[in-house]
């Protein structure tokens, strides 16, 4: 079976797609797939994570110099491994972005439920539109980032999202301080052991669904 690709974009910078790529790759490596992150973004953020020593179970590579050729390389790889999950820069435009949406059998962006993000996220639905062009079975999912439940402002924001043009999964992350102690030590959700219950049970229901999301691709 070939490797199931992912690639987490979005044009704005902190929007969390280091962290969710991170979380996600980790999520599945610890269930026992053959998962790689290719980091395309050249800050390299992803690689640094993984270079902290906390024993992260998947492979990191920096693919950031494969530009527009990112989708041929991937594919070259793609027996090698169950999943393939691709962080992105901040560029909706790059020719590495729109090498990765591809590649891609699944675009994930996270967003974070505020005006200002959703408005500088519009570019990357254009980017996810122009890339089924050549990769019409390209399949798209918002997926809220640092969520604050039970505020006027969320529920706002999140009466705008069906508005943005890409359904949003039903998962989400909450904002932790578990998310930011598994980069800070280098390891994967589990990693934290049972400090971090809460945020493993959500790292787990996001990866469920977007492996069921996958199923049969
Ligand atoms: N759900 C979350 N809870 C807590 N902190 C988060 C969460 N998502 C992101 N962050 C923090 O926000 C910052 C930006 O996230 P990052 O994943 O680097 O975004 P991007 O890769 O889109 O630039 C980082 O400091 C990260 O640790
Ligand atoms: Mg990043």
């Amino acid at each position: 079976m070939s490797a199931k690709i992912i690639a987490v974009v979005n044009q704005k910078g902190g929007a969390g797609k280091t962290t969710l790529t991170m979380l996600l790759a980790g999520s599945l490596a610890d269930r026992g797939k053959r998962v790689l992150v290719a980091d395309a973004d050249a800050q390299n953020t992803a690689v640094h994570w993984s270079g902290m020593g906390g024993g992260f179970p998947a492979q990191v590579e920096d693919v950031s110099g494969e530009e527009n050729k990112l989708h041929k390389a991937l594919r070259k790889r793609a027996e090698e491994f169950d999943y393939i999950v691709i962080d992105s820069p901040p560029a909706a435009s790059a020719p590495v972005t729109a090498s990765a949406l591809r590649a891609a059998h699944l675009a994930l962006v996270p967003v974070i439920p505020s005006p200002l993000d959703l408005w500088a996220s519009v570019r990357i639905r254009e980017a996810i539109v122009l890339a089924r062009n050549k990769n019409p079975e390209l399949e798209a999912r918002l997926v809220v980032n640092q969520m604050q439940p039970n505020t006027v402002l969320a529920r706002e924001v999140l009466a705008m999202l069906p508005e943005f043009g890409i359904p949003m999964l039903a998962a989400s992350l909450k904002s932790r301080t578990a998310y930011r102690q598994c980069a800070a030590l280098g390891g994967s959700i589990l990693s934290l052991g049972s400090r971090a219950a809460l945020a493993v049970m959500e790292v787990d229901a996001l990866r469920r669904e977007v492996e069921s999301l996958l199923r049969g691709r």
